[in-house]
């Protein structure tokens, strides 16, 4: 008799229990079922709902139903999954089953800054603020889901999805994707952190099987994930296309099973990549829970037929029918998607979020200008001086494009983008005579899955000309801000391919040459995600990095230029002079991008400037780096005490004072260096940072706390983290390069 019947009969008899002899039975304390009642706890609901699932409805839990969403238990009152891409903003309502978009009129989002540009501002608020902000339009669009925050470690520079991550170092990644977690999961929507592991290019990202020791794995690629797990209690997980020693991501036991839950204690769903799933074996036995994106089959797309052909549908099924697999493994699964729907649809947690509100275009804003990176600024050039410079050429194709279209799964349509030079224009038109000139025709593409920006970019004036009017305009401005850098096409800042150098594409770097030789008085923005080369650094007087800044980018931008406010971003990857100088490219094909489908990380735990410092190689601009429109000057650091035992602290402090003339924010780097180690270490790694604001003439103290967790390496023999016995060092630095203090330790 069906489970469905005998509990009908229960409830039959009870209630007979009570008419039949006259006597009342006791009512039960709380009539509703387990897995309904909010005050359970999450385990006992879990527990009951699957008591009560049939197979079949086990079995549909267990893949999608359409694009993006998979079933619930409807018979039960359990509420579907919706996921949503993407780290920067909600995409576009799609069709049951396609990419392209639905055509709603009310699913425009607000854009917020690439996570790039996030991790740049060094400011785990901003991380916060981020995650809330984005939670909140994921929760208002009705989403159960964000498929993010990307956390993928930036090994190489030509990675082409490096603008949707936080860059090369493992410390300062952990310390932003935790914040933002909280922040979405806070408004009842489930992060989803991404993409485990080792997906750190493009190039051939469905095929390729990364190889690398223990050491690097632990070291460098898993922290940020092990973070997310522990620290932001993330919700769910998604395995990579790509294979780790030979085995897929989305099937990979010793990822998802081993790592996963057992190392790291995760509880979530482990959601593949779209059409990351290759058979039923693998899904069913490597740990994965729930399966999205698989190919069609050959059916038609959005039928029935084909999504009952998922790996993890009616093949499982059968499986299961023939007795090949028990329950187990579907229990497991069930259990996690289970815990993920209570989590988000039936916690009880009532907000319901907002979409493009004042608040969120404000975050958007703020994140963009506390993210830029002063690079370079002589003569204060920047911010523009309205009295002095009374003509201002504005060049490039970058301050008239919109980017928050195209580049992948993180592409967004906006309710507004805009752009620097309409920004510009409404913040300094009325202060300054402001030219424009294209300066060089790149990309007028501007539609990306039926989402167009509307701009008409295309210019097939000859190249020459196109070139010598910003020159003409250069030579008659008192200044020239030059906005360009890199876009979302193929083979630049976009997912699915990767850049072919570091070089800046459509002959850039001769036009900014040719402005430079008309105008010395010329500041370079770049907009991109990922470093570019920049041979003609010595001859512009400023450079700013802006990323890409989302639908506030060119309001942020203006006021950066205008003085209103000032970048205090630091670099969150090294800037190579040249590729050569990367670790991922000091060997050969085979560290990048691979040789016969498999990529080998030889570099090890040198990524970035663990590198540079190795090599001794000098970077175009260092880890950590960025200027300001003020100035700070460090104090010495004091240690509390000059030793400590493994259960101890030692307390660090050192002033910082803003000794220019406007107020400003300063972010403060400590770095440990292992004297001696039995294992090689780097030279130094980031373990802590704090970003100060101060006003001019103000002296801060900045404290940290050094524990024996920040002096641990990973020993692959022992699989397990030591902090060995001896002399450290600690390192204040404004930049990974710029050290202004350090003092020595010992661990006893
Ligand atoms: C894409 C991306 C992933 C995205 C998913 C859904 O291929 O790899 O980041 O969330 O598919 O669009």
């Amino acid at each position: 008799m069906k489970k469905r019947n005998l509990v009908l009969l229960a409830i039959v008899a009870v209630l007979a229990s009570c008419g039949g002899n006259g006597k009342q039975a006791k009512a039960p304390v709380s009539d509703i079922p387990a897995y309904l009642d909010y005050s359970r706890p999450i385990e006992e609901r879990v527990e009951d709902a699957l008591s009560r699932m049939t197979l079949e409805e086990k079995i549909a839990v267990l893949h999608a139903q359409s694009k993006f969403s998979s079933a619930g238990v409807p018979r039960l009152g359990i509420p579907e999954v919706w996921c949503t891409d993407g780290p920067h903003g909600i995409r576009p309502e799609v069709l049951w089953d396609e990419w392209e978009q639905a055509g709603w009129t009310n699913d425009s989002c607000t854009a917020f800054p690439a996570l790039t540009c996030l991790a740049a501002t060094w400011n785990r608020d901003m991380a916060h603020l981020f995650g809330k902000s984005i939670g909140e339009e994921a929760r208002f669009r009705g989403k159960t889901v964000l498929l993010g925050p990307g956390v993928n470690i930036n090994r190489t520079p030509l990675n082409g999805r490096n603008f949707e991550y936080m860059g090369e170092d493992p410390y300062l990644t952990s310390q932003i994707v935790v914040p933002y977690i909280k922040g979405v999961q806070e408004q009842g929507v489930a992060a989803c952190v991404k993409h485990f592991a080792l997906n750190n290019q493009e190039e051939w990202r469905h095929s390729v099987s990364v190889k690398l020791d223990d050491r690097a794995l632990y070291e460098i690629y898993l922290p940020a994930f092990k973070a997310a797990i522990q620290e932001g209690n993330v919700w769910s997980i998604m395995p990579a296309y790509n294979r780790v020693d030979g085995e897929f991501c989305a099937h990979n036991d010793r990822l998802l099973k081993t790592i996963l839950r057992d190392e790291f204690g995760f509880d979530g769903v482990a959601i593949s990549d779209w059409g990351a799933t290759e058979d039923t074996k693998g899904a069913v036995e490597g740990g994965l829970d729930l399966e999205y994106g698989t190919t069609s089959f050959g059916h038609e797309p959005g039928t029935n037929s084909m999504y009952d052909n998922y790996y993890l549908a009616t093949p499982y099924y059968n499986l299961i029918k023939k007795g090949v697999y028990g329950t187990e493994e579907l229990d497991y699964k069930v259990r996690n998607i289970l815990r993920l729907i209570i989590r988000t649809g039936m916690s009880g947690n009532l907000n319901l979020g907002s979409l493009n509100s004042d608040e969120h275009i404000l975050a958007a804003r703020t994140i963009n200008e506390e993210g830029m990176v002063l690079l370079k600024n002589n003569d204060a050039l920047l911010p523009v001086n309205t009295d002095a410079c009374k003509k201002v050429a504005i060049i490039g194709e970058n301050a008239i494009k919109m980017m928050t279209v195209g580049g992948g799964s993180s592409s967004l349509k906006v309710k507004k983008e805009y752009t620097p030079m309409e920004s510009i224009t409404k913040e300094l038109g009325s202060k300054v005579q402001l030219t424009y000139a294209r300066g060089y025709v790149g990309s007028a593409s501007n539609n990306y899955n039926g989402v167009s920006t509307g701009q008409s970019l295309e210019d097939d004036r000859d190249p020459e000309e196109i070139l010598a009017e910003a020159v003409a305009a250069a030579k008659e401005a008192d200044m020239v801000i030059f906005i360009g850098g890199l876009n979302k096409d193929p083979n630049q800042d976009a997912e699915g391919t990767d850049r072919l150098g570091i070089e800046l594409p459509y002959g850039q770097d001769e036009v900014i040459y040719a402005l430079a030789d008309a105008n010395p008085n010329i500041a370079v923005v770049m907009v991109n995600g990922s470093a570019v080369a920049m041979p003609w650094r010595d001859k512009v007087k400023s450079i700013l990095l802006a990323w890409y800044g989302g639908s506030e980018a060119g309001n942020a931008l203006a006021e950066v230029i205008a003085g209103k406010a000032n970048p205090s971003g630091k670099l969150p990857y090294t800037m190579y002079a040249r590729l050569e100088d990367c670790g991922a490219h000091s060997f050969g094909p085979e560290t990048y991008p691979g040789v016969g489908q498999e990529v080998t990380y030889t570099e090890g735990i040198f990524v970035g400037y663990r590198w540079a410092d190795k090599k001794n190689i000098e970077p175009l601009y260092p880890f950590g780096y960025g200027l300001s429109y003020t100035t700070f000057e460090y104090g010495d650091m004091k240690l509390s005490k000059s030793s400590m035992n493994e259960n101890g602290t030692i307390k660090v402090t050192i002033p910082v004072t803003n000794t220019g003339k406007c107020a400003g924010k300063e972010v403060v780097e400590l770095y440990i260096s292992d004297t001696e180690s039995s294992l090689e270490r780097p030279e130094k790694e980031l373990k802590g940072f704090e970003k100060i604001a101060l006003e001019p003439g103000q002296t801060k103290n900045v404290e940290f706390t050094i524990n024996a967790d920040m002096l641990k390496f990973f020993d692959d023999a022992k699989h397990d983290w030591v902090a060995e016995k001896g002399e450290f060092t600690a390192i204040i630095g404004a930049s990974s390069r710029d050290i202004k203090s350090t003092a020595t330790f010992t661990l006893k």
